[in-house]
């Protein structure tokens, strides 16, 4: 088959696939983007004003921001930095299941070795196994709360454990939903010097499209990533974008609340129907249909609804994940649900 890049596209239909922000980005970031003027297209972008904006809205110091393209990137990069660049040899990381593809992959692109962690009952998260997997070899942790595909939070004090119990290690906060729900570690970021706390404009903001992500820390593990990041990593519109995302503050909160509201419908869908699922702290609910859960995500597709099979995950058998967000997209996913739940159990 011939390989082209990125994810295949799921053609018409309603995106509930990618946890996207379902109904797009502020109006005031597309008054900006058309706003760009021809010389800051033709120059090398300028971060300065960004890294300032991002350091006063996470509370920190502008040297404690890296800009990256992607939170993707900052993934990568961390890798890069922290086990690639210094050659760390036998370089183990850790990662709680189930996981965020990119934390394997960039273990894996290091030449690091992934040291994988069931989860808990219920998807509860297994903070002691966490701190019994670290090793003098353990050089960085990827900790993903709210988790993707779960949507369940790891508890501030347990985060806090597993930062003390690997001081020679990176730990990598991923906060890439958390502004749906759940207290930040931002605030604890002064105390530990080994953590970085990942951020992203592409769900909330609604701003995937412009590829822009964060990293925050200290300079003792901020500034290995930051040697090894491409100078001109984000492009001139994209910053324009996040800019104006950063100003326009009554946006994250009308969305925010859309997608509450959406979870809730889901759940309660989900009882009518007798399915499973577990309470999110995201734009996203994980669902579990069952045996039949690649069959039920290619009816819904016919139906126009796209939403993710993780059916394949040993860790997630017989689920779906359906992303949450402006309530009529609920609506019409839950409606389509509904209708090939009833198809499958009458045939
Ligand atoms: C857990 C998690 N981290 C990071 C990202 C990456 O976000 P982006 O590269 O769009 O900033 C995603 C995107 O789906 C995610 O689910």
């Amino acid at each position: 088959m011939t390989r082209i890049q990125g994810y295949p596209d799921p053609g018409e239909g309603l995106r509930l696939h990618l946890n996207e922000n379902t109904g797009g980005c502020s109006p005031r970031v597309l008054e900006a983007i058309r706003r760009i003027e021809a010389t800051e297209v033709s120059a090398y972008p300028s971060y300065t004003s960004l890294v300032q904006a991002c350091a006063i809205h996470f509370g920190v110091s502008p040297d404690w921001v890296l800009l990256t393209n992607g939170l993707d990137e900052g993934i990568l990069m961390a890798a890069v930095g922290h086990i690639a660049k210094p050659r760390v040899l036998d370089a183990e990381t850790i990662i709680p299941l189930p996981a965020f593809d990119p934390y394997p992959n960039s273990t894996a692109a290091v030449g690091a070795k992934a040291v994988r962690i069931p989860p808990g009952p219920d998807f509860v998260f297994p903070t002691d196994a966490v701190v019994a997997a670290v090793t003098p070899r353990t050089r960085m942790i990827f900790l993903n709360t709210p988790s993707n595909p779960t949507g369940r939070l790891i508890p501030i004090p347990d985060l806090r454990r597993i930062a003390e119990a690997a001081p020679q290690a990176v730990v990598l906060v991923d906060e890439a939903y958390i502004e749906f729900g759940g207290d930040t570690f931002l605030p604890e970021v002064a105390r530990y010097p080994n953590v970085l706390v990942g951020r992203t404009f592409s769900k909330a903001y609604g701003l995937a499209g412009m590829r822009v992500g964060v990293l925050i820390g200290q300079p003792q593990a901020l500034d290995p990533v930051r040697d090894v990041t491409l100078p001109f990593n984000i492009n001139a519109v994209a910053m324009a974008a996040t800019q104006t995302a950063l100003e326009d503050t009554e946006f994250l909160p009308r969305y925010a609340a859309q997608v509450a509201a959406s979870r809730d419908r889901i759940y309660a869908a989900c009882r009518r129907l007798g399915l499973p699922y577990w309470e999110s702290a995201a734009n996203f609910v994980l669902v579990r249909v069952g045996e039949d859960a690649p069959r039920i995500v290619e009816a819904l597709a016919a139906r126009q609804i796209h939403v993710r099979d993780r059916s394949k995950d040993p860790t997630t058998p017989g689920c779906i994940r359906i992303t949450a967000g402006v309530q009529a997209h609920t609506d019409a996913a839950i409606e389509a649900l509904g209708a090939v739940m009833a198809e499958r159990r009458s045939s």
